[in-house]
């Protein structure tokens, strides 16, 4: 292929020079253009065909349904590694060695104790807040209390900002929970590993002692590594733009965590999980609501369908399906839902409409279904999402400041009024 790309714009021909990644994805290196052209600007809304950045840490390709971080593939890392192996390796790019990964989990243990005052800020939350409200409040409040993790100006000041979030993220995740339950603020232990700390601090009673069921410990493992990184999603974009102007760990994550809200992104797994509930009330007629989610008058969606990158299917969705039926057999729950999240998932594989417009279940589709079986009420289910994503964030963000990429700070095309004479208010 030649090296080159070619512009015609009116009379004019520009050249530009094309980027090539280590998978061969080919991109066209835009940044002369407005200087060369008088101004002209490439627009492309929603960046649905527009790369932010180069970056090494997570590949996908949507057609082939692959996704790896720093080169693993996601089915391998989801049944050979555990949770704090993948966050260290997205972070620092390899994975660990067993004393790599004990420091960094020492390093982490040593950043577990949140300023007693955050409790303050909790509990003047109403008690029906959304905890993603409250978990992106908290984590920015989180820069008041550390105000060293600030400024970011050596690789060390970096290290101790990531140790800290990765220690003191688990415990505000687990107390927006307890909070919504009325639970007491507890802590975890030094003695217990990344995973098993985050269900001690979630499900401990006040009167027993917690001990640790290994399905539910594997089957969390697993589904935080599977949403730990996905490349530049709204929510990582989010991170890395807010990240450009030098804001802090903390902040760009806060940020990072009201873009995964919205029920079209991370939100879409608290939104299933209604959805599904909503058909069951309604005698779980499956096909009533495909025809709703194909009906272009109808405002409705088919939550946990269809994704941006993803045309063929989701390799998250895939594992997550399995993990769903191991985890419910396991736990000897059952859940009538799963059955009529099958039901749609078959019509839809076999839908004219959705085969179409490459529609499959995303990540979101069957996750819920487990939390809930682990006892994780559904309004917190986007703030495990969180909680797996935040390694990715931190890598994206590192990453970010590590190549020293400029200030994001995107083009527009004015389309509003010709510049018009001020009318005095008396005479509008
Ligand atoms: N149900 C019904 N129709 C759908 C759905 C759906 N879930 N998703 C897309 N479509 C249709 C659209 O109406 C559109 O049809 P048209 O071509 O006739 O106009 C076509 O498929 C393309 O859809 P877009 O919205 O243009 O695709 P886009 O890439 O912008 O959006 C998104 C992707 C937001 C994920 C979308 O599929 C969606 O809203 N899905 C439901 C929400 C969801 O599950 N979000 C989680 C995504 S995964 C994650 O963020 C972790």
């Amino acid at each position: 292929m030649s090296e080159i790309a070619k512009l015609l714009v009116g009379d004019n021909t520009y050249e530009f020079p094309l980027i090539q990644g280590t998978e061969n994805e080919t991109a066209i290196d835009i940044k002369a253009l407005r200087g060369i052209s008088e101004g002209v600007v490439t627009i492309d809304p929603g960046f649905k065909n527009t790369g932010s950045c180069q970056s090494a840490i997570t590949f996908l390709d949507g057609e082939k349904g692959i996704l790896r971080y720093r080169g693993y593939s996601i089915e391998e890392l989801a049944e050979k590694a555990d949770f704090l192996e993948v966050a260290y390796l997205l972070i620092f790019g390899d994975l660990p060695t067993e004393e790599q990964l004990s420091k960094f989990h020492n390093d982490i243990l040593e950043n577990t104790i949140v300023d007693d005052d955050i409790k303050k800020i909790i509990d003047a939350f109403p008690k029906n807040a959304h905890p993603m409200g409250v978990l992106s409040s908290l984590t920015s409040a989180l820069t008041a209390f550390n105000p060293s993790s600030v400024n970011i100006d050596s690789e060390e000041d970096m290290y101790n900002a990531i140790v800290k979030i990765m220690g003191k993220f688990p415990v505000l995740v687990a107390w927006t929970m307890r909070k919504l339950k009325g639970l007491p603020l507890n802590y975890g232990s030094k003695k217990l590993g990344y995973v098993e700390n985050v269900m001690k601090m979630m499900f401990e009673k006040p009167n027993e002692d917690y001990e640790i069921n290994p399905i539910v410990k594997n089957a969390l493992d697993k589904l935080l590594i599977l949403h730990a990184d996905h490349e530049q999603n709204c929510s990582t974009s989010t991170v890395r733009i807010v990240g450009s102007s030098h804001a802090g760990l903390f902040p760009s994550i806060s940020a990072g965590i009201s873009a995964l809200w919205g029920p079209l992104h991370g939100g879409a797994n608290q939104a299933v999980l209604e959805m599904l509930e909503a058909i069951k009330a309604d005698g779980g007629d499956t096909k009533k609501y495909m025809g709703k989610a194909k009906d272009k008058e109808d405002p409705f969606r088919l939550m946990g369908f269809g994704h941006r990158v993803y045309k063929n299917f989701d390799p998250r969705a895939k594992i997550i399906k399995v993990a769903a039926d191991e985890v419910l057999t396991d736990l000897g729950v059952q859940d009538p839902v799963l059955d009529i999240a099958k039901g749609l998932e078959q019509e839809a594989l076999k839908d004219d409409y959705f085969v179409k417009r490459k529609l499959y279940p995303n990540v979101d589709f069957y996750s819920g279904i487990i939390y809930r079986a682990m006892g994780i009420p559904v309004e917190m289910f986007t703030v495990m999402f969180a909680l797996g994503r935040l390694p990715g964030w931190i890598a994206q963000w590192r990453e970010m400041r590590l190549r020293k990429e400029p200030i994001g700070r995107p083009r527009q095309i004015y389309t509003g009024a010709n510049h018009r004479p001020f009318v005095n208010i008396n005479e509008r």
